[in-house]
């Protein structure tokens, strides 16, 4: 007799979606049998249901403190809210400081998060400090589950910027170890110029949070990137990429055999630029920003292309009171939005609905194709003999209205406010249990795991 049964849904499962019961033992997937078949302690039916993998979310920042504000959500409102959203696995970020170790940071952010996450979790590791000490990290950082980092090319203000020559000697460091470099890909020389125009003619409101970035400041580092890489032997992995023009580059790039990838994230999926014409538009500032129409549908093209390898939340989650403009100028807003437990809903209603995703896509995007490139994969990421029993329940059929009350935590707006969506978790079942039921949590700080991820498949 197994544990838990998931009975009778539509499972996505190796590439099709057919209708079967999931058998759990243990917290794994130990069977997947014809639907009424399966055998076990506990029972969830699915009936009428669709059966997902537990959603990978590979881009959070949980328990951040960013220009002068705070995220509402720490490790464990933050993996709750994931929880809800169908995110069994999230990867988080840990901060190399100015003239500190890498693997320094990694500790104490592991003692910020072990103890309280819900779901199990990674971490990458933010480098804005490159020399030969640092580089050399790179094999222990790697040998503690850490495979991939993150370096940002603007954002100097806050400490985080690095040139173009260190970060190419740390593309190669990271290069010959396999391990694999992520950008926050924009270029801080065009945002400043642009900045100090607006400002110049009076130009303060969130619109010119958009203004002062325009598509080609991410392209050109997007282009950049891309030659760095490639002259360093480097995978390379691009952060939030909100524009077609810099997916262009990266399709020409892969379609070469360069091993480079990106993600999206849902907000460049669902909003465009017209929200900075709302009378809230400062909610709505984050880096890059949001972008026009055409440049939101060559997005999904690429996605349902296979060009992008996943959808990630880059959830940041600074209320709404936080994200006033401190000194009256777009400049002072905190960049980011929340957007974990929207993320399912979102790609159901938009990319399934719409047509953009068939269900086997929706499950790489959601969580497959995150947690093969992110080092995680048999085990997260797939309905599968011997995986991890990380699955999501969702109700295709009945629409619910997102509004600031109907998330997770008091963060007081939703950038989706108002949008009517289907595809809503009603169980998310992590490594065997059933830990949230109806956008009720059943589990415990804790109960997550870190996980030491392995080097990514280039293969995706
Ligand atoms: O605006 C954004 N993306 N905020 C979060 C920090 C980052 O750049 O990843
Ligand atoms: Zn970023």
């Amino acid at each position: 007799m197994s544990d838990l049964v998931v009975a009778n849904g539509i499972v996505v499962a190796g590439g099709q979606a057919e209708a079967a019961d999931v058998v759990v033992s243990d917290g794994r997937i130990v069977d997947i049998t014809d639907p009424g078949t399966g055998r076990g302690d506990e029972i969830v039916d699915a009936a009428g249901r669709i059966v997902l993998p537990g959603g990978v979310d590979a881009h959070v920042h949980f328990l951040i403190g960013f220009m002068g504000q705070r995220s509402v959500y720490d490790f464990y409102s933050g993996t709750v809210a994931a929880l809800r959203g169908g995110v069994t696995t999230v990867i988080d970020f840990a901060l190399q400081r100015r003239g500190r170790g890498l693997v320094e940071g990694l500790k104490h952010r592991r003692v910020q998060a072990d103890r309280h996450v819900a779901t199990d979790y990674g971490l990458h590791l933010i480098v804005t400090d490159v020399h030969p000490e640092s580089c050399a990290e790179i094999p222990a950082l790697s040998n503690l589950g850490v495979t991939s980092l993150k370096v940002y090319t603007t954002y100097a203000r806050e400490q985080l910027k690095v040139e173009d020559g260190p970060l190419f000697d740390l593309m190669q460091a990271a290069g010959r170890h396999g391990t694999m470099v992520g950008l926050h890909a924009e270029n801080d020389s065009i945002i400043e110029h642009e900045t100090a125009k607006c400002l110049a003619r009076g130009e303060v409101s969130p619109r010119g949070h958009a203004l002062s970035r325009p598509l080609v400041s991410e392209t050109e580092a997007v282009a950049r990137a891309l030659l760095l890489a490639e002259a360093a032997a480097c995978p390379l992995h691009i952060f939030h990429l909100s524009s077609g023009h810099g997916l262009d580059h990266l399709a020409a790039a892969r379609a070469k055999g360069q091993p480079v990838f990106a993600e999206t994230c849902t907000h460049y999926l669902a909003l465009t630029e017209a929200c900075y014409d709302r009378p809230q538009a400062h909610l709505y500032v984050m880096s890059p920003p949001l972008r026009a129409h055409d440049q939101q549908e060559r997005l999904w093209a690429g996605l349902q292309r296979g060009e992008l390898a996943a959808v990630t939340s880059d959830d940041a989650s600074y209320s709404a009171a936080a994200k006033q403009p401190g000194d009256g100028t777009f400049q002072s807003i905190a960049n980011g939005v929340p957007g974990v437990e929207a993320r399912l809903p979102l790609l159901y209603s938009l990319g399934v609905d719409q047509g953009w995703l068939d269900l086997p896509r929706l499950a790489e995007v959601f969580s497959t194709w995150p947690a093969r490139l992110f080092g995680l994969a048999p085990e997260k990421g797939s309905i599968a003999i011997g995986a991890d029993a990380d699955l999501v329940i969702i109700d295709a059929e009945t629409e619910r209205v997102i509004t600031a009350a109907s998330h997770f935590g008091d963060i007081g707006y939703s950038p989706y406010e108002g949008m009517a969506l289907k595809g809503w978790p009603v169980a998310t079942v992590r490594r065997g249990q059933v830990s949230v039921t109806e956008g009720t949590f059943h589990g415990r700080a804790g109960d997550g795991r870190f996980l030491e991820r392995r080097r990514p498949d280039l293969t995706v």
